[in-house]
């Protein structure tokens, strides 16, 4: 039987063996699905142990998705853009890393939310890991502007540098929080995203009322039983939906399956699963 599992630090409360078991269960497959813990001290020897035991792939969530960028002899173009890795193939003496986090967020965007991505104008506040894993993919999916907004401007302003060679004539631009009340007055966003760790703080962003309220969509990364800090803010200020980011975690973990297996798992009947398990909580 195939042996999977997900390494973090924390892990036990991933929902990631629950994921892949249920895709399994779509298509009459056995698999193992593990959570192992490894400490940032011991991650390469965890990844290195899994493997000798027969482990066939893992996915790698927080903290060490740099590091497992790092540990990866080959790496496709997307993780290469994120700089980071949240899946990966153990292939007979090769380590293949990929980057499925911006996938799950345009499936979840496009397919779930019926956003068209194609043409869209798309602001992203924060400019750290969870930012740069999905920048390629959405403008892969036809985005026509980023906005990245981050209170370190010059961390936004080196982050979209790095991807000024985007395809098409699409663009791409750093902002402080304080240009955005003169930005609503020329711009509207169709969609926002929250990929700060603002609200792990319950803090909110410093985002006036009027980008909330000329936007289609507010969408924060993470997800929660109740309506996020940030999706609040969002609908208090008149923007006409939001979603949390359950949505992207079911997606990318349907694409890391689509990777090991070769097939891509249906997601809706999960996502409307889970969501009521949550919120029940
Ligand atoms: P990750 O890998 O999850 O993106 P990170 O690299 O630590 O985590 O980045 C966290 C992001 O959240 C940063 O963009 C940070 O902004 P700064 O670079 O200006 O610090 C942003 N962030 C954290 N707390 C925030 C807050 N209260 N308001 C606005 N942005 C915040």
């Amino acid at each position: 039987m195939k042996h999977f599992a997900v390494i973090g630090h924390p892990v036990s409360h991933s929902r990631s063996p629950a994921i892949h078991q249920a895709f399994a269960s779509q298509f009459g497959h056995a698999i193992r699905y593990s959570r192992v813990h490894a400490t940032p001290e011991c991650f390469s020897d965890v990844l290195e142990a899994f493997r000798a035991g027969g482990g066939d792939g893992v996915n790698v969530t927080l903290p060490f998705k740099l590091e497992a960028f790092a540990r990866c002899a080959l790496v496709s173009e997307r993780a290469k853009a994120a700089g980071a890795v949240n899946t990966i193939v153990f292939r007979d003496s090769e380590i293949f890393g990929d980057n499925t986090d911006g996938l799950g967020l345009v499936d979840d965007l496009s397919l779930r939310l019926g956003v068209r991505l194609r043409g869209s104008s798309v602001m992203i506040f924060g400019a750290g890991g969870a930012t740069r894993g999905v920048l390629c993919p959405l403008f892969e999916a036809g985005c026509r502007h980023i906005s990245v907004v981050n209170r370190d401007v010059q961390k936004a302003i080196a982050l979209c540098a790095e991807f000024q060679n985007v395809p098409g004539n699409a663009s791409i631009r750093a902002h402080p929080y304080s240009d955005l009340a003169t930005l609503a007055k020329s711009q509207c966003f169709d969609v926002l995203i929250n990929a700060t760790s603002a609200g792990l703080s319950e803090k909110t962003l410093e985002v006036p009322e009027t980008i909330f309220a000329s936007s289609r969509l507010a969408y924060d990364m993470v997800y929660a039983a109740k309506p996020t800090v940030f999706m609040q803010q969002a609908l208090q200020a008149g923007c006409p939906e939001s979603s949390d980011g359950l949505g992207m975690l079911i997606g990318q973990a349907a694409h890391a399956y689509a990777i090991w297996h070769g097939v891509m798992p249906k997601t809706a009947q999960l996502y409307r699963d889970l969501r009521a398990e949550i919120d029940a909580g």
